[in-house]
């Protein structure tokens, strides 16, 4: 959450650090703020709340503009302190010289406020980040780190817990900037006679492709021409270099109104992207450098842990890896799998399932389970982010840049990758024979082409939204894989359209919900094939009567062919047909259509939803 840049180098920086903090707006919208130094020893700061073009439009009707070659900035989701112009980053010192800003949340702040304040200082915002703000301007001025930023950093680091990313500027030395991270991501731009510093690489890859992703407790210094990184809490610095390789066009909308809407038409690439190189002669592979086929046999029990979006991803898998692999599956809410103290060991299993690579509650699970002892597979769509860092392997989604809030098309490519490790744990086991494997990949295969094939049909879905726009709230029901595309139907609506959305087992109907359905209620039905175990299919079109006797309005999702749903439908919505194990990769479609185009029919933000921000990196 929050997003920094920072940019030293001979062009001005002011553009270079707005451009870059547009790139990194998904972060956080809540206030944007800049600081540049003029070189002749002054700091100039201008920050507004509220999304970034509120800022740009002070800054084009300013009076002067902020002209020097140094700069840092700032997108806010705010922690501390409200989403105001006075709690909006930068922060500066007492003095004024030393402008701060900050990513995550600095969990001793009340003490370390307290003590600032009892030896006179006046704080003049709510935010934690000021207290780091008057820190380093006191380590700086006075003591045995006076006059030199890095050292003064490096100690004020060492009183901080909490997560941060830092960046600071100081006028005496226009040229320089000090960035340092815990728990919070922090990437170096290597440019030609400029460096960048951010959260992401989107923020500078429009000016440099060559890249290094700060560790633990590492703190750097950026000049023009150099990049120094040691580290504050006496570990060896282990940094990573990287090229960022995707391409720039696909940071930008191309076309498309919004950025979701691209994404989502992004997803039969990021389905293939996803199983790039992952099936050979030996069958399914996943990361053959740090899992083997014996540690996969050896697997007792699978936990997949993940927030939101990600663990919905988890809980379609589980009927596949089941179903495969006979292995129990657990499928837990990252925030509350470590508070429980879950029983784990050294067969046991635990998939973390992450786009960022950074949400708080996921990479804690991480921890406590490699505490226990468990292995630990990460499936990440960010290259060299802290989970898999952190993980004892990786599987990377590969879908790209995700720019929209919404999580769209690194929800298919998690359940694709959340397929591909069921298949790679059944192959050692036996439990399905390698034919049926290989067979399973090619459906796999297929996905990309179904899934666009999906994408042309969702004109009447995009006029059914327009209908549903004035409905108070939509109810979603589903059985088996569809119980979760109902749960990720209904998360889209709320966090997209702040409507009020449910879903639910289709069987726990009658154990409560069905109080709810009142005449002209929307209903979302995603229907079993009625091929697999029409046992199910026969249940979910009993459960649309029920609803539609009470009055429901249905609007039901079902495979081509499927004769028997039309007389129970007020609305049908035909999809491709596919094995039942993969419906949701095309059932998931039409939810996010819907969603979006609910959100747009009632003028909200599709890219940028209200009080959310990308990557979720404070519990
Ligand atoms: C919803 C959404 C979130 C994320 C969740 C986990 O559209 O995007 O629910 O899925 O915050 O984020 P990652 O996958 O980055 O760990």
């Amino acid at each position: 959450m929050c997003g920094i840049v920072g940019y030293t180098g001979s062009r001005q920086a002011l553009p270079l650090v707005l451009g870059g903090l547009r790139r990194l707006e998904y972060r956080g919208y809540d206030s944007a703020g800049v600081a540049v130094m003029d070189g002749l020893g002054g700091l100039r700061i201008a920050k507004k709340a509220g999304v970034l073009a509120n800022l740009e439009g002070c800054l084009e009707s300013g009076p002067d503009p902020l002209t020097g070659h140094t700069g840092i900035g700032h997108t806010r989701w705010a922690t501390h302190g409200g989403p105001t112009d006075r709690n909006s980053h930068p922060h500066t010192g007492a003095s004024g010289k030393v402008a701060v800003v900050h990513n995550g949340i600095i969990e001793n702040f009340a003490g370390l406020r307290a003590d600032l304040e009892s030896t006179g200082i006046e704080m003049s915002s709510d935010t934690d980040t000021e207290v780091v703000a008057h820190l380093l301007a006191r380590a700086y001025e006075t003591g045995p780190t006076a006059g030199d930023l890095p050292e003064s950093m490096a100690v004020v680091c060492g009183k901080l817990e909490g997560a941060f990313t830092l960046v600071a500027a100081h006028a005496d030395v226009p040229s320089m900037l000090v960035a340092a991270r815990r728990n919070s991501p922090l990437v170096v731009g290597v440019g030609d006679g400029e460096m960048f510093v951010a959260s992401d690489v989107s923020a500078f890859i429009a000016h440099t492709r060559q890249a290094i992703e700060l560790g633990q407790d590492q703190l750097v210094v950026i000049t023009p021409d150099t990049a120094e990184i040691t580290s504050f809490s006496n570990s060896e610095p282990d940094y990573q270099r990287f090229y960022v390789d995707w391409d720039l066009a696909a940071a930008e909308k191309g076309g498309y109104p919004t950025f979701m809407e691209k994404e989502i038409f992004e997803q039969p690439a990021a389905i293939e992207r996803t199983l790039l190189g992952h099936f050979d002669r030996s069958g399914i592979v996943l990361d053959e450098q740090r899992l083997d086929q014996r540690e996969l046999r050896t697997v007792d029990k699978v936990y997949i842990v993940a927030c939101g979006t990600a663990y919905h991803s988890g809980l379609i898998a589980r009927y596949a890896i089941e179903n495969w692999t006979r292995i129990p599956v657990e499928v837990e809410l990252a925030s509350e799998f470590r508070y429980r103290d879950p029983v784990l060991n050294g067969d046991t299993l635990v998939v973390a399932v992450s786009q960022s690579g950074e949400t708080a509650d996921t990479l804690e699970a991480v921890r406590y389970a490699r505490r226990q002892g468990a292995r630990v597979l990460a499936v990440c769509n960010t290259n060299g982010s802290q989970i898999p860092r952190e993980s004892d392997a990786v599987l990377y989604t590969r879908a790209g840049p995700e720019i929209g809030v919404a999580a769209t098309k690194t929800f298919l490519a998690q359940v694709t990758a959340n397929y591909l490790v069921g298949l790679a744990l059944a192959q050692p086991r036996g439990t399905r024979p390698a034919l049926q494997i290989a067979r399973d990949f090619e459906v796999l295969s297929q996905m990309p082409a179904t899934v666009a094939t999906t994408l042309t049909l969702m004109n009447p879905v995009r006029e059914l939204a327009r209908d549903l726009a004035a409905s108070k709230a939509v109810l979603f029901l589903g059985r088996h894989v569809g119980y979760p595309v109902a749960l990720e139907g209904a998360l889209k609506l709320k966090e997209l359209a702040y409507m009020h959305a449910e879903g639910f087992a289709a069987g726990e109907l009658k154990h409560g919900p069905i109080a709810l359905i009142e005449s002209g209620l929307p209903v979302v039905v995603t229907m079993p094939s009625p091929k697999f175990r029409p046992v199910l299919h026969a249940k979910m079109l009993s459960n649309i009567r029920e609803i539609q006797a009470r009055g429901a309005r249905t609007i039901v999702i079902a495979e081509e062919f499927d004769d028997t749903v039309a007389p129970f439908a007020d609305y049908l919505i035909e999809l491709p047909r596919v094995p039942a194990l993969f419906q949701p990769l095309v059932a998931t479609v039409p939810m996010q259509v819907l969603a979006a185009e609910i959100a747009r029919s009632r003028g909200y933000d599709i890219d940028k939803p209200r009080n959310l921000a990308k990557s979720v990196t404070v519990e």
